[in-house]
C-alpha cells in the first residue's frame, strides 16, 4: 500500500491554499464543513456548462441532467452500501431531510408509541422527533451517557427500550466529542423490540467506511458538505419501509420524497466527492485495478481512517503536555478507535470563544460552543461557560498543522492571569 501523501492531496483543494496574514490557513473546522477538491468545483461547473435544466424533459440538456441527477443516487448507493440507488434521496441538508421524513414516519405511530433520542446527538437527529412526538401525541425517551469518557450508556438505552418503542433515533458518531457509538448493536436491540432506526452519519461520513446493510439500520441520513462535496444531504431508506410509508409529495411529482426541483448542480458535485473518495483508495488504500466504486471508496476511507488516527495521536500527545487543558471524550490511546479525530478541550481560565479568537487571529480555524449537540453540552454542565472549543482532524490535515495549533494554545494556556501567577 502506498504512503498516505497528505500534500499530494493537500494540492486538489484549492481553499487550503488561503493565506491570513502571510501565512496559509490551518482549518480545523472540518465538522463544521469541509473543503472540496478541483474536481467537485469542476463538476458544479460543468453541470450549468453543459447540463443545466429541469428534469424529465425530451431534449439533450434536460436528459443530461437527469443522468447526472440519476447518477449521483448511484454514487451516493455506492458509498452508503445501499441495495439500490432507489433507497438514495436527496434534500437541501440532513436537518431537513429528517424533518420531513419525521412526519412520514410519525405518520405510522400512534399516540403513545414511543421515541428515542440521545443526550449525545445533534439537534439534528433529536429536534425533529420531539416535534412530531408534539403533533402526533407521541412520547420521546432519552439514552444518557457515561460522563466519563462520554460515551452513550447502553444499560440506559435497555432501561428505555420497550413495547411501545417504534423508533430509535441515535448518531453514529458525535460532531462534539467524536464518540463512536456501537450502531450495529445498537440497531439490534432496537429491532428486538420491533422499532425501526434512524441513524445520523452526517460526523461519521468524513471518517469512517458506512455500510448501511451490516449495520442493518432503517434509515441514515448524511450531509454530503461534510465530505468534501456541496451543500446537500443525503437519506438512505431501507427499500421495504420507504415504499410503504406516508409520503408528503405533490400529486404529480413522480418521487415520493425529493420533493420541488433538486440541486441539481450540487448533485454533480456529489458524484464527483464520492469519486474523490474513491481515487483516495486508488492511489492510498491499496484497491486493485477494476474494483468497484464501492470497493474503491472503502480502501479510501480505511487509508483516511488510519491516517488520520495517527493525527490524532499526536494531537492527544501534544495536548496532554498543554497544563490546565481539559479534554472531554475518549482519552484512553487504546480505544482511540472508538473515537473520530475530533477533540472537545476547555483552556483553564479562558472561554471557549477566547481560545477559538486567539486561534482565529493566528489564522487557525476552530470551533467553539455546542455545535447543536445542545443536549450534550448541557448535560456536561458547559453550557453556562460557554461549552467547549472542538479541534476537528480531516485527512487533509498535516502534522505540521497540528504543531503550530499545539504552539499556539500553549501560548493561550500559558498566559491566561491563573498560570501567569502561578510561573510568577
Ligand atoms: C452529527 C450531525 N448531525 C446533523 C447535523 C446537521 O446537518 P445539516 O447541516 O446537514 O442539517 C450536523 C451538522 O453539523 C452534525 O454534525
Amino acid at each position: 500500500m502506498t504512503t498516505f501523501d497528505v500534500e499530494a492531496l493537500r494540492r486538489r483543494f484549492p481553499a487550503l491554499a488561503i493565506e491570513d496574514g502571510g501565512r496559509p490557513v490551518a482549518l480545523f473546522d472540518g465538522p463544521g464543513g469541509t473543503q472540496v477538491p478541483e474536481s467537485v468545483i469542476a463538476a458544479i461547473g460543468d453541470y450549468y456548462r453543459t447540463s443545466n435544466a429541469n428534469h424529465d424533459g425530451p431534449f439533450l440538456t434536460s436528459r443530461r441532467s437527469d443522468a447526472a441527477v440519476e447518477e449521483a443516487h448511484q454514487a451516493m448507493a455506492d458509498m452508503l452500501g445501499a441495495a439500490s440507488s432507489d433507497e438514495i434521496k436527496f434534500g437541501a441538508n440532513m436537518t431537513s431531510l429528517t424533518f420531513h421524513v419525521s412526519r412520514s414516519i410519525g405518520a405510522t405511530m400512534a399516540p403513545g408509541d414511543e421515541i428515542v433520542v440521545t443526550i449525545l446527538d445533534h439537534e439534528g437527529n433529536v429536534g425533529p422527533w420531539k416535534a412530531i412526538a408534539a403533533d402526533r401525541g407521541l412520547v420521546v425517551r432519552t439514552v444518557d451517557i457515561r460522563e466519563s469518557d462520554v460515551t452513550l450508556d447502553l444499560a440506559s438505552l435497555d432501561a428505555v427500550l420497550g413495547p411501545r418503542t417504534k423508533l430509535v433515533a441515535v448518531g453514529w458518531a458525535s460532531n462534539a466529542v467524536g464518540t463512536i457509538n456501537p450502531v450495529a448493536e445498537i440497531v439490534r436491540r432496537a429491532h428486538a423490540v420491533g422499532a425501526w432506526t434512524y441513524v445520523d452519519a452526517v460526523h461519521a461520513a468524513p471518517h469512517l467506511p458506512i455500510d448501511v446493510r451490516a449495520i442493518g439500520t432503517d434509515f441514515l441520513a448524511c450531509s454530503t458538505y461534510k465530505f468534501f462535496g456541496p451543500h446537500a444531504g443525503v437519506l438512505y431508506g431501507r427499500a421495504e419501509i420507504l415504499d410503504t410509508l406516508p409520503a408528503y409529495k405533490l400529486v404529480p411529482a413522480t418521487d415520493r420524497f425529493e420533493t420541488g426541483t433538486g440541486n441539481f448542480e450540487g448533485l454533480a458535485g456529489v458524484t464527483a466527492a464520492v469519486e474523490y473518495l474513491a481515487e483516495v483508495g486508488d492511489a492510498f488504500g491499496g484497491a486493485r485495478k477494476g474494483a468497484t466504486r464501492r470497493e474503491r471508496v472503502l480502501a479510501g476511507m480505511g487509508a483516511i481512517r488510519a491516517y488520520e488516527l495517527d493525527l490524532y495521536r499526536r494531537l492527544a500527545d501534544g495536548l496532554d503536555t498543554i497544563p490546565g487543558m481539559a479534554i472531554y471524550g475518549i482519552t484512553d490511546r487504546a480505544r482511540f478507535d472508538q473515537r473520530t479525530p475530533t477533540a472537545a478541550l476547555r483552556v483553564e481560565g479562558v472561554a471557549p470563544r477566547d481560545v477559538a479568537k486567539a486561534l482565529g487571529a493566528e489564522g487557525i480555524a476552530v470551533w467553539d460552543g455546542d455545535f447543536y449537540a445542545t443536549g450534550l453540552i448541557e448535560r456536561l454542565g458547559l453550557a453556562d461557560s460557554g461549552g467547549v472549543v472542538r479541534i476537528g482532524l480531516t485527512h487533509y490535515n498535516t502534522a505540521a498543522e497540528v504543531d503550530r495549533l499545539i504552539e499556539a494554545l500553549v501560548r493561550i494556556a500559558t498566559s491566561t492571569p491563573a498560570a501567569t501567577a502561578v510561573a510568577g
